[in-house]
């Protein structure tokens, strides 16, 4: 008797399961999905300095924290950075392809700095050009009895139909959530070859005079990933280090100095704005501080640089900032509305496909939706669906110190597709000219779990309707 009652309440628990799941999928369907997740709520902390992935490697004047990132306009050229602690030593880089044996070398350049009570190790940058595309490389830096080895993979040929995968994070800072972050970007069976990195990368400023001994420890943890494959830097506020009050005045100036980008390729008269091409994606960072009014350096260099874009060879039109334009979260509301009001009907007149945006530390996926009807006597004020507009996703959520951002505002407005306050990272499946698959995935799932994902058609080769909520049809 008591088999059978057991075995009555199970097929119960079965059959309220799988209505569950089913009304799930029904309202993932009809609506923007606000996740019902649960999730840890504990303050996320910085890992102690004493962490392992901390650990300056063994060897005197040993390099540390290595990174590279794409030194030109396509890349064929490579910039490598890292930092010797006890003397300069040599800024000269040893370089061969897989399957060479001829060893050749670049010459770099050393520099150091001071912020407030803090000095900077030996600093070192050297850019390798003429590579060939689609290569893997080896390279060595340091001298004597203490080098090490890397190996980086130059992209593919710029074209229109170049398969591609990007990773996608924000505002990773240095936690134990940080370090779950970058594992799970680590091991997703889908191999990003690059990420987009959209702000926020140590929070060294976090700390007491913005203790500069934060910048090399995060330096050191993100080395296993910076040293093999570039991260395309975009400035947060957490870069801008403004600090009168410790003599600092010139903004972005150590993050500017750490980690080199190549603006002068996209005639860029500032790193915290630029673009690359890479495979067959245009992206365009742009620096949510720093002027964007109209007739500002940023202005102007936008407005021609979107003339340059060629989407019969870069169909991908992709934008990076680190103030969302578009996100329901109560943390950070509308600080990024005097950027959209500036650039927004730049973005839809020129069809880009994606804006990622992190700042805040939540994920938020949008439909495709513009607001530019406003004039400020016409009363045009709210989105509207829009198949030329790009998709704005936040992805803040990378597991800094400041923890997550989870208060969301109510309701959920209807441009908003999916959004849920957990760490995680994307990916950005670039398949063809026409058709890129995205996901995203949160630290508490499996490597190959997609908690959110979507279709993208691409905006000038296939605009149709790729939204994935039939409350998009806002009017
Ligand atoms: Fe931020």
């Amino acid at each position: 008797m008591m088999g059978l009652q057991a075995s009555y309440n199970n097929n119960m628990v079965a059959i309220v399961v799988v209505l569950c799941l089913v009304m799930n999928v029904a309202i993932m369907c009809n609506a923007g999905k606000t996740s019902s997740f649960v999730r840890k709520v504990e303050k996320t902390e910085d890992m102690p300095l004493d962490s392992d992935v901390f650990q300056v490697p063994p060897g005197y004047n040993a390099p540390q924290q290595v990174h590279i990132m794409q030194g030109d306009h396509v890349g064929k050229a490579v910039i490598v950075s890292w930092v010797t602690a006890d003397e300069p030593g040599s800024s000269t880089v040893l370089y061969w392809s897989e399957n060479s044996k001829l060893k050749k070398q670049a010459k770099g350049k050393v520099v150091t700095y001071k912020f407030y009570n803090y000095t900077s190790g030996y600093i070192h940058h050297c850019t390798i050009k003429k590579l060939k595309f689609n290569t893997k490389y080896y390279y060595e830096v340091g001298t004597g009895q203490t080098t090490r080895q890397f190996w980086f993979k130059t992209p593919p040929e710029v074209g229109p139909d170049v398969p591609y995968i990007f990773g996608v994070i924000g505002d990773i800072g240095q936690t134990f959530d940080s370090n779950i972050t970058l594992t799970h970007y680590e091991n997703n069976p889908k191999k990003g070859e690059a990420v987009l990195f959209v702000g926020d990368l140590s929070y060294a400023d976090e700390y007491p005079n913005a203790d500069n001994v934060r910048w090399d420890t995060w330096g050191r943890f993100m080395e296993r990933s910076l040293a093999y494959q570039p991260w395309i830097w975009t400035a947060g506020n957490h870069e801008i280090d403004y600090k009168p009050e410790l003599g600092e005045r010139k903004l972005f100036r150590v993050f500017n100095t750490r980690y080199p980008v190549p603006y002068k390729a996209s005639e860029s008269d500032d790193p915290v704005w630029y673009s690359i091409k890479r495979a067959s994606a245009y992206i365009i960072v742009l620096s949510s501080y720093s002027a964007h009014g109209k007739y500002s350096p940023q202005y102007w260099w936008l407005k021609d640089e979107l003339k340059k874009v060629n989407r019969s060879e870069t169909p991908w039109l992709i934008v990076l900032m680190h103030a969302p334009l578009y996100n329901s979260n109560d943390d950070h509301y509308m600080e990024g509305e005097s950027m959209r009001i500036v650039f927004e009907s730049w973005f839809v007149k020129n069809k880009v496909d994606v804006v990622f945006a992190g700042h805040v530390h939540a994920y938020e996926r949008s439909e495709r939706v513009s607001n530019v009807a406003y004039n400020i006597q016409n009363g045009l004020c709210t989105p509207v669906k829009d198949r030329s507009a790009p998709v704005y996703i936040n992805i803040g959520d990378g597991g800094n110190i400041q923890g997550l951002s989870n208060i969301l505002r109510e309701p959920q407005p209807d441009y908003s597709a999916y959004r849920e306050a957990s760490f995680g990272h994307a990916i950005f499946d670039i398949k063809n000219r026409t058709h890129a698959h995205y996901s995203w995935h949160r630290n508490q799932d499996g490597y190959a779990v997609e908690a959110d994902s979507m279709w993208f058609f691409n905006r000038h080769w296939h605009q149709i309707d790729d939204s994935t909520t039939s409350k998009s049809e806002i009017q």
